[in-house]
């Protein structure tokens, strides 16, 4: 099949011909018919994850129909149109028996733990735990999404960060995560700032629920505090950096909430004292389990929530290496989703 190859981190990928995945037992194989372009296979492209073994295929959010069943799991079958969560759980340990299947400690990750779906075909296991059937009107390229950031940001936003409707919610980096957000928190009925570099990504933004926008910079924080009377109740780094974390902290209300989604691989200063004297709640999140999905995809079937609309762009396996790389400058606005022909070309 043919699938992205990272033979050196930093150094850009090439599509080769490589061995498809053969399945395993409790696990399936995916004919892979759309896959997301997320800043986290940059991350991992650029050495970020020290999971990720050379030579090594990206790729983790995804949507298919199952090719291969393997031994052990059962009410799935070939021809089926599934997603996954990027975080594939184990469903055995303490984690995953009380439901925490996003934080499970032996999670394998398509595209990070193994080879992923930047490619003809992926291989998936614990299928029986983290197999999501897709509605049957939902397309495959806006099920992509639901792999990785759209959920992430679902479970960022509502579950984690309790988001309400009337709250102010800042949302600072607007790519995939981002505007994910901004849809999700409009949509629970949130007052949503978005910050961005990027003005399309903010016209974006506005399109898909932002009451207001704010070019980011070192005068984000005042326009923040003048657009939200003070400070917002909630604020969530969407893009992971450190100039966003201490605007963030600095712009909160007391007792508001932080949502950390956005990768630090460098690591960051938390001033702790400012959290202590604000009460400030400082919130991790990662991905979604997959038996909470249910909620999601009914706001989708119902069209509150419209993740097909953050597509702009739809690429082919070749066109990933230059996209790779034109993440490295930016980001272009909105969200790309690759769809990799399953023949030879
Ligand atoms: N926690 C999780 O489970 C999880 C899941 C998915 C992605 N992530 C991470 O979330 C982050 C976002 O991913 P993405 O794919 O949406 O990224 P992206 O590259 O699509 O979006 C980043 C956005 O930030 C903007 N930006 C750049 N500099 C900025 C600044 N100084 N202030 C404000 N905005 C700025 C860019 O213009 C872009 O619109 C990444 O770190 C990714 O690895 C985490
Ligand atoms: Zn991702
Ligand atoms: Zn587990």
């Amino acid at each position: 099949m043919r699938a992205i190859v990272i033979e050196q981190f930093g150094v850009l990928p090439t599509v080769q011909d490589v061995a498809e995945p053969e399945v395993a037992a409790g696990g399936v194989v995916l004919k892979v018919e759309a896959t997301g372009l997320c800043r986290s296979d940059w991350h991992g492209w650029q050495g970020h994850d020290s999971d990720i073994v050379l030579p090594h295929v990206p790729g983790h959010e995804l949507a298919g129909t199952i090719v291969a069943v393997g031994d052990g799991v059962s009410g799935w079958e070939i021809g089926d149109r599934v997603t996954t969560p990027f975080i594939c759980a184990c469903g055995e340990c303490e984690q995953c028996q009380e439901g925490n299947q996003q934080v499970c400690p032996n999670q394998l990750q398509p595209g990070f733990n193994y080879w992923g779906s930047f490619a003809e075909y992926v291989a998936l296991p614990f299928a029986q735990v983290n197999l999501v059937r897709l509605p049957e009107e939902m397309s495959f390229d806006t099920a992509a999404g639901l792999g990785c950031r759209f959920a992430t940001s679902f479970r960022a936003v509502h579950q984690v960060g309790k988001v309400q409707a009337g709250e102010d919610v800042v949302v600072f980096g607007c790519g995939g995560v981002g505007l994910s957000a901004v849809m999700i928190a409009a949509a629970l009925g949130a007052r949503v700032v978005a910050v961005d570099t990027n003005p399309g990504a903010l016209e974006l933004a506005r399109k898909y629920g932002a009451a207001d926008v704010v070019q980011a910079g070192p005068g984000a924080v005042d326009e923040i505090r003048a657009l939200t009377g003070g400070g917002p109740r909630v604020t969530m780094d969407a893009l992971g950096s450190n100039e966003i974390v201490q605007q963030a902290l600095t712009v909160l209300r007391p007792q508001g909430r932080h949502l950390q989604v956005g990768l630090l691989p460098s690591g960051v200063q938390l001033d702790v004292s400012r959290l202590i004297g604000q009460e400030l709640q400082w919130l991790g999140s990662h991905g979604m389990a997959a038996h909470t999905y249910a909620e999601m995809l009914d706001l989708v079937a119902s069209g509150v929530l419209r993740p097909q609309d953050l597509i702009t762009r739809t690429i082919t396996l070749d066109d990933v290496p230059a996209a790779l790389d034109e993440l490295t400058a930016g980001t272009p606005a909105g969200v790309t989703v690759i769809q990799p022909p399953a023949r030879r070309p």
